[in-house]
């Protein structure tokens, strides 16, 4: 196993466009790193330069201390791990798993069996050994391309989009699997994904692009509160987070739908500087009439009319319809299309606990815990209030 080290990584195709560009990421020993962003941002060439497939145009790779941007991708001992396509149909799992060892002609009989042998029972596998991948799930083929990577001893493994090609419910079990075998056998791992939700749920870390630029390096936890700049904001959290027009005068914060107060400390950072963007996620609100009275002491509460509501059960969602002003309407239509996210009609998104009875068409009383709010400066589009 080993470190991962990509030291101002720049890719340029042939037509000089810089899919990745400048991009700095460490991954430790050991350490499960996501790559998300939208389709085209950059993530397979920056998984396929650490492998060796895509040549470097500069910057350093370093795996487990040494220099690799001139070693074949063999020398590298990095495991891609594909899903389907990589298995030979016609070898048993026990033969898939030991095809690597048999090819390096250094093992003999009784060796490659102790290491199949072992792979198998670290994957619990061993009661398919001697199955054709055509009748196992798409879990057991899985490991079964993991066992592989594991018998050669690869100093890490790497995932295209591992599951994409499967339904929601295969791809939520396969998210636990992958999870779950990663932290059995700490190899250090590098994920690529779009999926804010694999992202999520997987990384110890995730690396977020755009456009070949690294935004943001981050545990799960910090990209989600405390995201750098709109585009991690609105990439990060389902449903998205909650953009509005929003201009601070001392503490007070004017929005669409009225004023709310924020920390001081917070008001500080956004004294003077005009029209801003406010991000609040849905579930900062709720339905004020299902909202215990300690709660409300720390937001406000407005009216508005509920459009649509969607109940889950556990949870529901409002949705209430807004006018942004045009010159934030236009930063927001940009930066859905570079989510890769439908243009959607100006709306807030509020979650409401189960309890609430607001119905569709309602007017409701709705309350804000504007503490966990953030501003973001519409031209840099930073987050002004990161970290507070
Ligand atoms: N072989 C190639 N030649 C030229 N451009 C490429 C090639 N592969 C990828 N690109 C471009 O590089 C950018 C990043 O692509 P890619 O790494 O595949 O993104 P992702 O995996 O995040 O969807 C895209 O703009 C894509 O069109
Ligand atoms: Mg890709």
């Amino acid at each position: 196993m080993a470190a991962i080290e990509m030291k101002h990584i720049v890719k340029k195709y042939g037509d000089g466009f810089p899919a990745v560009n400048d991009v700095s990421i460490d991954v430790k020993d050991g350490e499960f790193m996501i790559l998300v962003g939208p389709s085209g941002c950059g993530k397979s060439t920056l998984l396929r330069m650490i492998v060796g497939l895509e040549d470097i145009t500069s910057g350093d790779m370093v795996v487990g201390g040494d220099r690799v941007n001139d070693k074949a991708p063999r020398e590298r001992n990095l495991a891609m791990v594909f899903q389907n396509y990589a298995l030979y149909p016609h070898l048993t799992v026990y033969e898939n798993i030991a095809f690597p060892l048999r090819l390096s002609k250094q093992f003999s009989e009784k060796e490659i069996d102790e290491k199949v042998r072992q792979a198998s029972e670290l994957l619990e596998l061993d009661e398919h050994l001697e199955r054709r991948p055509a009748n196992l799930s798409g879990g057991q083929r899985q490991r079964v391309a993991m066992g592989r990577a594991i018998v050669r001893q690869a100093e890490a493994f790497l995932f295209d989009e591992p599951l994409s090609n499967l339904d929601a419910k295969l791809r939520g079990q396969m998210r636990t699997e992958i999870s779950r075998l990663q932290r059995r056998l700490g190899i250090t791992t590098v994920y690529v994904t779009h999926d804010q939700t694999e992202a999520m749920t997987l990384g110890d870390r995730v690396a977020v692009l755009k456009r070949g630029i690294l935004q943001q390096l981050a545990t799960p936890r910090e990209l989600y509160e405390h995201p750098n700049n709109l585009f991690v904001a609105g990439f990060i959290g389902s449903p998205p987070m909650n953009f509005l027009p929003a201009t601070v005068e001392g503490e007070t914060v004017s929005l669409p739908f009225g004023k709310v107060s924020i920390p001081p400390e917070k008001a500080r950072l956004a004294q003077g500087k005009g029209l801003l963007i406010a991000g609040i996620r849905p579930e900062h609100f709720d339905d004020a009439a299902v909202v215990e009275p300690h709660r409300l002491e720390h937001g406000s509460t407005f009216r508005a009319k509920v459009d649509v509501t969607e109940w889950l059960g556990n949870e529901a969602y409002a949705y209430i319809p807004i006018d942004l002003p045009a010159e934030i309407q236009g930063q927001l239509t940009d930066l859905e299309r570079e989510l890769d996210m439908e243009a959607l009609r100006p709306q807030l998104v509020v979650s409401l606990d189960a309890a609430s009875r607001i119905g569709e068409g309602e007017e409701a009383e709705i309350f804000v815990d504007a503490r966990k709010m953030h501003l973001f400066d519409p031209e840099s589009q930073e987050n002004l209030t990161v970290g507070l």
